[in-house]
């Protein structure tokens, strides 16, 4: 890696750098300053919750550095070298890939090939690193082409998905627009119904259940014109033939684990879904 020159110096008679915050209950290591002088330790503090955006030009390292904070993020890693965890701070680790570029992240760096790669293994050895292994599971939605044989499908089950998610999915304002305030209330009706999202004693329901209440409900018949009720109707029906949304099928929650890397490989994916896939939240 080049070495760059700044001023004033970064860390100056501190022996190792920590980002974020202090990592006085768990942190993980980044690697090395890259910046004249000794070269210290750069460590990413994980004691509170962080918003972090990683900005550069193209092959400047933005997606090797996410893989090292998964690496280090990861239970197998834990304990070891790369991250200091507190006991019982475990972390589950969702990674959205919309490039499909961590199908790779279970490769362990022996196997990998390339001059990079050895330049790695050359620089674990001096670093007296030991190599950490990560086991993470892969995962695409349900009806799409899987990137890799070793993924498994996930579904999205309707009662994780509020009225914000279904209006983000049709591509409709829920607040500004007549065709959004009617799936808004066609949400209510079906919480009335089935329960709400909170609570223990939901009834799964269907695309087709939100449909049937848009045909039925006679608030709606009367409150809305038929082109809006026609609009969101047919909307819906093109939605109701994706195999995606089914509650019987193993939910995206079950990827979920404590010490475990979730990756949702959604290069495949269309843009609206991806998002409600990103958006769609878990409790
Ligand atoms: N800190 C680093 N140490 C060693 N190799 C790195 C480092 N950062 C990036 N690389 C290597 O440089 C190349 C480009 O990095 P990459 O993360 O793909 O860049 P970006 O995502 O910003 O386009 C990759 O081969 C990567 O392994
Ligand atoms: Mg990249």
């Amino acid at each position: 890696m080049p070495v760059y020159k700044v001023q004033p110096p970064i860390g100056r008679g501190a022996k190792s750098i920590t980002l974020g915050g202090n990592g006085a209950k768990s942190k993980t290591l980044l690697g090395r300053l890259s910046e004249l002088g000794p070269q210290r330790e750069v460590w990413l503090d994980l004691d509170g919750e962080h918003v972090i955006a990683i900005v550069g030009k193209r092959g400047s390292g933005k997606t090797h550095t996410l893989g090292v904070v998964v690496e280090g993020l990861s239970s197998a890693s834990r304990e070891s070298q790369l991250s200091r965890m507190d006991f019982g701070w475990r972390h589950a680790v969702v990674i959205f890939d919309t490039l499909n570029l961590f199908q790779w992240v279970d490769l362990p760096l022996s196997e990998a090939k390339g001059p990079q790669a050895e330049r790695q293994r050359k620089l674990l050895a001096q670093w007296r690193l030991q190599p950490a292994p990560i086991e993470p599971t892969f995962w695409h939605p349900v009806g799409s082409e899987p990137a890799t044989s070793k993924s498994s499908p996930f579904s999205i089950n309707p009662v994780d998905m509020d009225a914000q998610d279904w209006g983000r999915l049709l591509d409709v304002d829920i607040a500004a627009e007549p065709m959004g305030q009617l799936l808004n209330d066609v949400y209510a009706q079906v919480q009335r119904r089935h329960g709400t999202r909170a609570s223990s004693a939901t009834q799964p329901y269907t695309v087709d259940d939100l449909i049937s209440i848009l045909r039925s409900d006679s608030a709606i018949q009367a409150d809305y014109s038929p082109e809006t009720i026609r609009g969101i109707r047919q909307r819906l029906s093109a939605l109701s033939r994706s195999p995606l949304f089914d509650s019987k099928q193993p939910d995206w929650k079950a990827a979920l684990k404590p010490g475990h890397v979730a990756v949702f490989l959604l290069g495949r994916v269309p843009e609206d879904l991806r998002s409600v896939l990103v958006f769609s939240r878990n409790t």
